[in-house]
């Protein structure tokens, strides 16, 4: 439990680290836009096999971004599952019985966003959604080990849990399930395509001149253009 003394010290610390820390304080890589591709799909895998190739931690994972009935929006991290230059689409796996499932049932359109601090590069993408059913997949292609089966099993996936205890009978009982049926259907499981409008791409700059190109999808293709930073 944390002192109402520490805690204040905590926030007192917190603040001036917020006021006095900037981002991306240190060399970036440099950004002609001159020389992007004429699709943005191809500029996303150049630069997310960029990240890749230089390790940075967890360069696979994207906020993605959707909202529900009212208008409210809602966030949360997805590991990115594939892009597709030919069509312009891009792809996440999640539960169609989840929160987000049911926000694209009712909205089906979303952002997805990159970022890679130590690159300073953020990726926007935004457009349509499509729900793809993948419970009865193969399970060569279906994209999740025993665990994310198991997981589906279980199930309730955001909802309130009661106790660690109620988690643990239902995972144990799911498990065995999974192991003596390792090719049954994968309840929910969802692949969700994005087929993108816009895409923007943004090179950070320490002075703050940042470089920001944007695609827009147009009959014949896509257009694209600046953006002030
Ligand atoms: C690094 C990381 C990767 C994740 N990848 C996925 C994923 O690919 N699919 C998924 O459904 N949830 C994934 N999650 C969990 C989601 O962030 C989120 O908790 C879950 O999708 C439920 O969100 P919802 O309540 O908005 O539906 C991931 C979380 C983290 C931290």
């Amino acid at each position: 439990m944390t002192r109402p003394a520490q805690q204040s010290e905590e926030l007192a610390t917190l603040r001036q680290l917020l006021r006095t820390r900037p981002p991306m304080d240190r060399k970036l890589p440099v950004f002609d836009p001159l020389d992007a591709p004429a699709d943005p799909a191809t500029l996303h895998v150049s630069w997310l096999l960029e990240a890749m190739t230089a390790e940075l931690p967890d360069a696979q994972v994207v906020t993605f971004a959707t909202s529900d009935g009212d208008g409210h929006p809602d966030a949360r991290v997805l590991v990115l599952r594939d892009i597709d230059p030919a069509t312009g689409r891009w792809s996440v796996f999640a539960d169609l019985r989840s929160p987000m499932g049911e926000q694209l049932a009712v909205t089906p359109w979303a952002a997805l966003t990159s970022y890679w601090p130590d690159f300073g590069r953020q990726v926007r993408v935004r457009g349509p959604v499509e729900a793809v059913d993948q419970q009865d997949a193969p399970p060569a292609e279906r994209g999740v080990g025993p665990a994310g089966h198991t997981a589906a099993v279980v199930g309730r996936q955001s909802q309130r849990l009661g106790s660690a205890g109620e988690l643990e009978s239902a995972w144990l009982l799911a498990a065995a399930e999974v192991a003596a049926d390792p090719t049954a259907p994968v309840p929910g499981l969802t692949r969700y395509v994005l087929r993108a409008e816009t895409v923007e791409f943004w090179q950070g700059d320490p002075g703050r001149r940042h470089i920001r190109l944007a695609y827009e999808r147009s009959s014949g293709g896509w257009e694209r253009g600046l953006l002030w930073p």
